[in-house]
This record gives structure tokens, sequence and C-alpha cells, in this order.
């Protein structure tokens, strides 16, 4: 781990910033170079960067009220997180803002503002537990987390989990330009072909990306009440149908007059891609872990990963993915 000075260099790249909990259990972890940060840290069979790994530490051991009430949304990166986290607040907070052009908070603040983080803003810090209790319900929060690493009160309440995920090819793709963005100094870009064996061999932020589906796809085959499964090519294709599962799913379904108005048209226009991205808000300013807003949206768009990976590297993701999924029933 190196340690740099730290205000010079954004939260997310802050290594030093760890607990001694952490440091202690980094000395015991798999570890790997590359995307992000300088080292990613295997702990409980996925990959982290060090001050995310911090994160994931202290929201598993101070995360423990998680409310029948609360809604989570859990996504892979870079699968659409920003798009649904304002989708969902916008749907939730409807009645209270129903002039959606004129005075809605997402016209002024960044998505990941109005629905946080657990393990990479509230939890973030080594020294601070945050007081979520007067937080109104339903609380809306967020995690990168697979399954088996959720805090325990996550899986044993009855709260509601969205989880959304991309097809890999995608995913990928959008994910080296992200962290390419993001690593700051130029000169140590990651390369597609260095990144790419990473990602098949499950050595990606969060990854490996098919055991981080598998686990949410088995779960919500089994508890449906609890998750919903999402998937961004369906949410492109026919997103009024996706909006409207989703508020049955949450509670909160769409009366007839509501759709007569259009008001699942508003919600969807003031969450697209077009709106979002062109809003002051998201050009310029960062989240509290330091990235920048405008590294949140690139294209928005599904199969952009064919104009990166050659007819091999498609094929190879594929098999993983039949593979992996296929074998389960799940397919993108
Ligand atoms: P691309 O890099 O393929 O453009 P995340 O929010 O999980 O970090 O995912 C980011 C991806 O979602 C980026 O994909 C980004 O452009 C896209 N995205 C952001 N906002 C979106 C929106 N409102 N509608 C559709 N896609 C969106």
């Amino acid at each position: 781990m190196s340690s740099q000075p730290n205000n010079a260099i954004p939260k997310y790249l802050q290594e030093s910033e760890v607990s001694q909990e952490c440091k202690d259990l980094i000395a015991t972890l798999p570890m790997e170079k590359g995307w992000l940060a300088s080292h990613l840290h295997q702990y409980q069979g996925f990959w982290y960067f060090t001050r995310q790994l911090q994160g994931v530490l202290s929201c598993q051991k101070h995360f423990n009220n998680s409310l029948n009430s609360d809604i989570l949304i859990v996504t892979t990166p870079k699968s659409g997180t920003t798009w649904l986290k304002a989708l969902t607040f916008a749907l939730l907070n409807r009645h209270k803002y129903p002039k959606m052009f004129e005075n809605h908070p997402l016209l002024t603040k960044n998505p990941h503002f109005l629905v946080p983080f657990l393990e990479l803003d509230l939890y973030n810090d080594k020294d601070l537990v945050p007081d979520l209790n007067s937080i109104p319900s339903p609380r809306l929060f967020s995690t990168h987390l697979p399954y088996v690493s959720l805090p325990k009160s996550v899986i044993d309440s009855n709260c509601k989990i969205l989880y959304l995920c991309r097809n890999p090819k995608d995913t990928f793709i959008s994910l080296w330009h992200f962290t390419n963005k993001l690593k700051l100094d130029g000169t140590s870009t990651n390369s597609l072909e260095d990144s790419f064996k990473k990602f098949c061999n499950g050595v990606s932020i969060c990854g490996p990306f098919w055991e981080h589906v598998l686990g949410y796809w088995k779960e919500s085959l089994d508890q449906p009440k609890k998750i919903m499964l999402m998937r961004y090519e369906e949410m492109k294709k026919n997103p009024s149908f996706v909006l409207k599962e989703l508020a049955r799913f949450v509670g909160c379904p769409f009366s007839k007059e509501e759709e007569d108005e259009g008001v699942i048209d508003d919600i969807l226009k003031l969450c697209s891609f077009k709106i979002l991205s062109n809003l002051e808000v998201n050009k310029k300013g960062k989240l509290s872990s330091g990235e920048e807003h405008r590294a949140f949206f690139r294209l928005g768009e599904v199969g952009d990963s064919n104009n990166y990976l050659t007819a091999e590297m498609i094929e190879q993701l594929d098999i993983i993915t039949e593979k992996k999924l296929g074998h389960y029933g799940f397919r993108f």
C-alpha cells in the first residue's frame, strides 16, 4: 500500500486512510494489481480496491439496523446504478415533487448524492459511523456488495433489494473507460487486453462479475418478494414496463390516473441519459468520495462493446457467461 499525501488525491485513491483492522486483514488477503488504485484485495471471494474494502468492513460491522421498509439498490459496477438510483428516487418521491421539471432534487443533485452507497459513502470513513435513524422511511441506500457479503441485518430484515446487472461485454467496456478516467495519471492507462484478461479471470472491482450475478439470481428465485432482478438491456428496451414492475415491487404502484396523466413518461424523461447528463450538476462537481459526476455518464447505450472487442474476445465472454450462468437458467 502506498502512503501518498492525502489532500492531493481523491478519497477513493487514499489507500493509507484505512483502519488498523483493515490493514491487518489486508496483510492476509490475496492481492492483485490493477484497475483503479494500486491494488485490489480479495475478501469473501470478491475483489475491492483498498478504500472500498474499508467501507465494506465498516458497513458489515455497523449497518446493523436494516428496516423492513428499507430499499437497497444493488448493482455490479457500471451496470446502470446512476440511472436506477434516479428512477427509484423519482418514483418514491413523485407525490412530493409533482412538478418534475421545476423543482425536483434530481435537477440540482447527482443521483449518487440522493441515494448514497453504504460502503463507498456512508461507511467509507474509518473513524465515522453515521446515524441513519433520522432518515424518513422508506430509506433508500445502495451498494455493490455481493449477496454473500451483505450486512447481516440486510439478510435478516424484510427490506427490498433491487438488483441490476448488465451484459458483461458492455459492463467490461464501461468499467474499462471509467477506471481509466478515474486513474488521474494518464501515463498508466489500463490496456484493454490486460483488463480483459483480468475481467475474464474474475479480477475486477466487485468481481468475479458472474458470481456476483449468480448470487443474486439464485436468491431472487428463492426470495421473489425480497429481491427483484433487472437487466440494463431490458430497461433500455422497455423502460415503462420495468418502471411499472418496480413500482409494484416496492409497494407504490402507479394508479390509472397517474398513467393517464403521463407520470411514468415524466419520470422516464427526467431520468433519461439525455436530460441527466446535460444538467449542470452532472457536468461538474464530485461525489463525497471524490469521483467526478460526469464520469458516470458516458454513452448509455447497449452494444457499444462491439466497437472495442475483437470477435475472439466477444466469443470468450459469451462462452464464460453461458458456462457460469446459462447452466442456472440465467441469460442476458
Ligand atoms: P456506458 O459507459 O456504457 O455509457 P453506473 O451508473 O453503474 O456507474 O453505470 C454507468 C453506465 O450507465 C455508463 O454506461 C453510463 O453512461 C450509463 N448511464 C448513466 N446514466 C444513464 C441513464 N440515465 N440512462 C441510461 N444509461 C445511463
